[in-house]
């Protein structure tokens, strides 16, 4: 497996890494056995850096993270996050300096290590100056319980803010092929400018860039993709238009749409590391393939052709979601 470093004096970690919120919640019933098979096949195959969240599951996530690595702790380049409260709290975020602690000891304790090596906050709280939040953060990282720290799904001032604090070490915003936010907000040259490396959430469009996903009604009930406008009625008919161009595409490359999503996302930058998710072994090993497919620039100029920003219908986010980005 190919390596990349997270900014120029951050971790060398495998070029992809691994989404894990996908085996506990979110996109429909997954089979435990199926998703520690593929964490741990993820392992065999040299891709390491594992991406999870104390909210997933709420907390199923990283018990099922921990027991898929717990002889093989070496070997994992772990990632989770924190911030949002789930349970009876009044709160939804929560970035309190107290509670970065809590919070941080319960993720140690869940995933049975005794570091965690990426730790990002999961969005910022708008009642604590992210100043407070990060200083909490720098905290762990001196007494060892945290290597490195990241942010999600934040623009370049708070960017900037947080890396006066501590140096920031990976930001995680969603970026794909039809989600160029990053592009547009500056977050991906500020990322550059200040060492931090880029890790794009949803990389495969919640696996709508896959071209396996024909209608709203193949959701199961629960699914959250439901609550996605892209994802619903009209948006969803013509979104699915954009994604038969690229299966054209793929065709003519003989590879997959989602191998070429990946390698578009891994082609944007060296300091780029994208963690697609799936909960299955056959998946995996396609998703791994991307790495190995270098675009001409003719080839990246007709998949960016392809995704202009106004083509796709309907936003990626509910509103109250979106409300949530710290610029
Ligand atoms: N920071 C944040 O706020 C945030 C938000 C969302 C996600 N994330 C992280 O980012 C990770 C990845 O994002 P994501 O899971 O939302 O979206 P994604 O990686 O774009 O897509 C995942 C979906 O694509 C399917 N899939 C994967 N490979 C496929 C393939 N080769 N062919 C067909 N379908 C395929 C998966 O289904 P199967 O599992 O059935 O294969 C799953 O439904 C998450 O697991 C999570 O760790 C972070």
């Amino acid at each position: 497996m190919n390596k990349r470093r997270l900014g120029p004096k951050g971790p060398i970690v495998s070029a992809l890494g691994l989404g894990c919120m996908g085996m506990s919640e979110g996109y429909g019933a997954a089979d435990e056995r199926e998703a520690i098979a593929t964490i741990q096949h993820a392992l065999d195959l040299g891709l390491s850096f594992l991406d999870t969240a104390d909210i997933y599951g709420p907390h199923k996530n990283e018990m099922l993270v921990g027991r898929a690595i717990r002889h093989r702790r070496a070997e994992v380049f772990l990632a989770t996050k924190f911030g949002f409260v789930s349970g009876a709290s009044t709160r939804q975020l929560d970035g309190r300096p107290e509670y970065v602690q809590v919070a941080c000891e319960a993720s140690l304790h869940r995933l049975g290590v005794e570091t965690i090596d990426l730790y990002y906050l999961h969005r910022v709280d708008p009642e604590v100056p992210i100043e407070d939040t990060v200083g909490a953060m720098a905290d762990l990282v001196r007494s060892g319980k945290v290597r490195y720290l990241g942010l999600s799904e934040v623009g370049p001032a708070t960017l900037r803010r947080a890396n006066t604090v501590h140096q920031i070490t990976a930001l995680q915003s969603e970026y794909s092929l039809w989600s160029r936010d990053p592009e547009d907000n500056g977050a991906l040259e500020t990322c550059e400018c200040l060492g931090i490396g880029f890790v794009p959430f949803s990389p495969l469009g919640r696996g709508f860039l896959t071209g396996a996903i024909k209608s709203p009604d193949d959701f199961e009930p629960d699914d959250f993709r439901r609550t996605h406008p892209r994802f619903q009625g009209e948006n969803f008919a013509r979104n699915l238009q954009l994604v038969a161009e690229l299966q054209r595409l793929a065709q003519d490359r003989q590879c997959t749409p989602a191998q070429l999503a990946l390698a578009w996302v891994l082609a944007r930058g060296e300091h780029i590391v994208p963690i697609p998710g799936t909960k299955r072994r056959s998946r995996l090993e396609e998703n791994i393939g991307a790495v190995q497919i270098a675009l001409a620039a003719d080839e990246l100029a007709s998949l960016n052709a392809m995704f202009p920003r106004e083509s796709v219908a309907g936003s990626r986010y509910r509103d109250s979601m979106l409300a949530l980005f710290a610029p």
